[in-house]
């Protein structure tokens, strides 16, 4: 790489918050900050970037946004910059800084259609850049730390850890260290700018081809799909409102082993006669739903209930033979969102 360079995008969230006094914790406005003066705040960071390979920093201003008014509008920005840093032989890494409340679904998306050659790692804070506490430019030093280290894929460098992109969650709506991955920990720590990796992330899947992005990035909207949570003392109602609003896809976060009320099942199932893509997932925190079919080769015609809702949706993966779709019944339920959009905007 003859100039490398390891480029920084601003998104905003609390890491680029000004709160009015430098005690407040909350109450404070996200996205104020120029990812410049966030650079800024970080004395030695040019010295970090350069590593072993002397990359220079460069930054860009991509939006400026609290993470929970994320949209399809900033995260095709986003797309398309990291699609075009991917390509420039001249970029060694990224890294992008993003409010914690929807990171997991950014790191998620970007790892799942670009499926990065580069490290791209984000990062954020828990306080505002005005804070006695303020963690961003901590944070963000780790994450050049973690860019420079140069290993591939997406990551999430917060409160001295790493996370792979499919693992991590928002945990905690107020700690430093509130971004967490279930089972298993982080992925590495970030000592004293070095980063020490503990774990060798699963392979990597193959990125979306040229012209599916293309066609993703030309989509003025993503499809509707919403999530909807099974629980006791459930009806139907939700499901057949947004059915009958023209909600695409629905994903279940369901009980335990992604199992449903029956109240929802029954609707469950109309919606999908109906044509609206379901899926089931679990509201645990830790493990993922065990599937059923796959081992038993499918569904006996008269067994409908909710083991057959599992089968259904496990066979319909296992047809489309894409391991990512498969997946996604693995998955927590904001990325199982996250992939279900990208599932229905890649079938239109
Ligand atoms: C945001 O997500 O943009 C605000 C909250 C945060 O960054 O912690």
């Amino acid at each position: 790489m003859p100039n490398p360079k390891i480029v920084i995008l601003g998104t905003g969230g609390t890491i680029a918050g000004e709160a009015a006094e430098s005690t407040q914790g909350v109450g404070y406005r996200a996205g104020q900050i120029s990812v410049q003066g966030l650079i800024a705040a970080v004395p030695d960071l040019p010295r970090i970037a350069a590593g072993c390979t002397g990359a220079v920093l460069d930054a860009v201003q991509l939006a400026q946004v609290d993470s929970k008014d994320m949209d399809w509008r900033v995260w095709r920005t986003l797309l398309k910059a990291t699609a075009q840093a991917l390509d420039d032989a001249d970029i060694q890494a990224l890294v992008i800084t993003h409010g914690t409340d929807t990171l997991e679904e950014t790191a998620w998306l970007l790892q799942v259609v670009l499926q990065p050659g580069k490290p791209v790692v984000l990062t954020c804070a828990m306080r505002p850049a005005t804070s006695l506490q303020a963690d961003g430019p901590q944070n963000l030093r780790d994450a050049v730390a973690v860019a420079a280290a140069g290993r591939c894929g997406v990551w999430v460098a917060a409160a001295g850890e790493v996370h792979a992109a499919r693992q991590v969650l928002k945990a905690h709506p107020y700690r430093l260290n509130a971004m967490h991955s279930y089972e298993g920990g982080p992925c590495a720590y970030v000592e004293e700018g070095r980063v020490r990796w503990v774990v060798t992330p699963a392979t990597a899947c193959s990125a979306w081809p040229q012209a599916d992005l293309q066609a993703l990035l030309g989509r003025g909207e993503l499809p509707w799909v919403e999530v909807l949570q099974s629980g006791a003392v459930q009806s139907a109602r939700a499901v057949n409102a947004l059915v009958a609003a023209g909600v695409q896809g629905l994903v279940v976060a369901g009980t335990g082993n992604a199992t449903v009320h029956q109240q929802l099942l029954q609707a469950l199932l109309q919606a999908r006669e109906r044509g609206v893509m379901v899926w089931c997932t679990t509201r645990c925190l830790e493990g993922q739903a065990v599937g059923q079919s796959i081992d038993r080769g499918g569904p006996a015609a008269d067994d409908v209930g909710e083991t057959c809702l599992m089968d259904e949706i496990n066979v319909q993966l296992c047809k489309a033979a894409d391991a990512q779709a498969l997946d996604c019944v693995l998955l927590a339920p904001s990325k199982a969102r996250v992939a279900m959009m990208l599932q229905l905007a890649r079938n239109s």
